[in-house]
């Protein structure tokens, strides 16, 4: 059975309700559901959003790129030429994967963290005989095509999505419960742990943790930073400013999802996409810089932006190997397994839990 709960910080408990299928509708065997997470309301996440534009310096969450139109040109980036992180860790994926299943228990709860269209997991499914996909993403219209595309693809096993900000503490206890003698794995490949500060990433990597009951796994995929052999700076920043700027579209397309937010009236041509890579801190800063000194109304405020002033996007930390297994170990991780592409551009982790701290 699994072990009781253990958040390493106090949480409201989340409190899920079937969207997916119709309550007053008999659900067929295996038909995919979908719970979604009350825990922020609407009105929480507008304040968040008008809170972090009013901050000096103006900050708006990377949660915030991914409405559709933000999805479809995070898919158009995945294919560049310049953005080499997807296609590295799905090459670190295709040649290893017998060896990477074999680190990763077989039957388990697939919980695929960012599920979007859930390409890279359906990789894994029979590689580890899954025997359920639970899909946890931010955004509902595209978890239900993701479970309907998985159920056709694997029609022998179950799927579940969560619809969840896993950008905060989350729970899915109660979802896994349902099959607690299934091992959970969860699935955090593209490197998405870097846009997490490092104290979160590491709250973050605890929440797995402490879901993970002994025989769970975690497999991830994080970034390197460059250096001055196999990876140069300019390599690193082209991936986040590219030559046709997808990326720069990528970042501007957040203004239009803060202005149907907020009912504000951000101007795309008011800013300029910038992507700068900070050594001292290990992260790509992707920001929005104002173009020329003017005010947009946020909320009750208006907010003052100079000419040059930066709102900032993202932080997207790169992690050494070291310091990635250093973080590991300190969520409460033991035995880390490593693989990665022939110049250490990206890694990819298999953790299993550790003693518990
Ligand atoms: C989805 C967070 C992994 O940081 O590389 C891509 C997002 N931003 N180009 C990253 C992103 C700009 C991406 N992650």
């Amino acid at each position: 059975m699994f072990a009781p709960m253990d958040l390493p910080f106090s949480t409201r408990l989340p409190r899920f309700y079937f969207a997916y299928p119709p309550a007053d509708e008999p659900a067929p065997a295996l038909a995919p559901e979908i719970l979604v997470d009350t825990i922020e309301s609407p009105a929480e996440r507008r304040a968040g959003l008008i809170a972090g534009l009013l901050a000096e310096p103006a900050r708006i969450s990377p949660k915030f790129f991914y409405d559709a139109q933000g999805c479809a040109i995070y898919g158009a980036i995945c294919t560049l030429d310049e953005y080499y992180p997807t296609r590295t860790e799905t090459g670190i994926f295709a040649k290893n994967r017998q060896a990477i299943a074999a680190c990763l228990p077989t039957g388990a709860q697939w919980v695929d963290l960012g599920c979007g269209d859930g390409e890279k997991a359906w990789g894994w499914l029979d590689a580890v005989q899954a025997a359920r996909y639970i899909g946890i993403d931010i955004a509902e219209g595209w978890l239900a095509a993701t479970l309907q595309a998985g159920h056709k693809r694997f029609p022998h096993i179950g799927f579940t999505g969560v619809v969840t900000d896993f950008t905060r503490p989350f729970s899915i206890t109660d979802v896994l419960g349902t099959q607690a003698d299934k091992p959970a794995v969860f699935f955090y490949p593209g490197s998405s742990i870097g846009n997490f500060e490092p104290g979160q990433a590491l709250s973050m990597l605890r929440t797995m943790r402490a879901h993970l009951g002994s025989h769970g796994r975690l497999l991830i995929g994080a970034d390197a930073p460059c250096n001055t052999t196999t990876k140069p700076q300019p390599l690193l920043e082209a991936a986040y400013a590219d030559a046709l700027g997808v990326t720069a579209a990528f970042n501007l397309n957040v203004l239009r999802v803060v202005n149907r937010e907020l009912g504000s009236h951000f101007a795309p041509g008011d800013f300029e996409h910038r992507a700068v890579f900070n050594a001292a801190a290990s992260r790509i800063e992707m920001q929005l810089v104002a173009r020329r000194s003017h005010q947009v109304t946020v909320g009750d405020a208006i907010r003052q932006f100079a000419a040059g002033e930066a709102i900032i996007t993202e932080h997207s930390y790169k992690y050494t190997p070291e310091r990635f297994e250093a973080l590991l170990a300190q969520a409460g991780f033991g035995d880390v397994r490593r693989w990665s592409d022939e110049r250490g551009w990206f890694n990819v982790y298999v953790a299993a839990p550790g003693a518990q701290a």
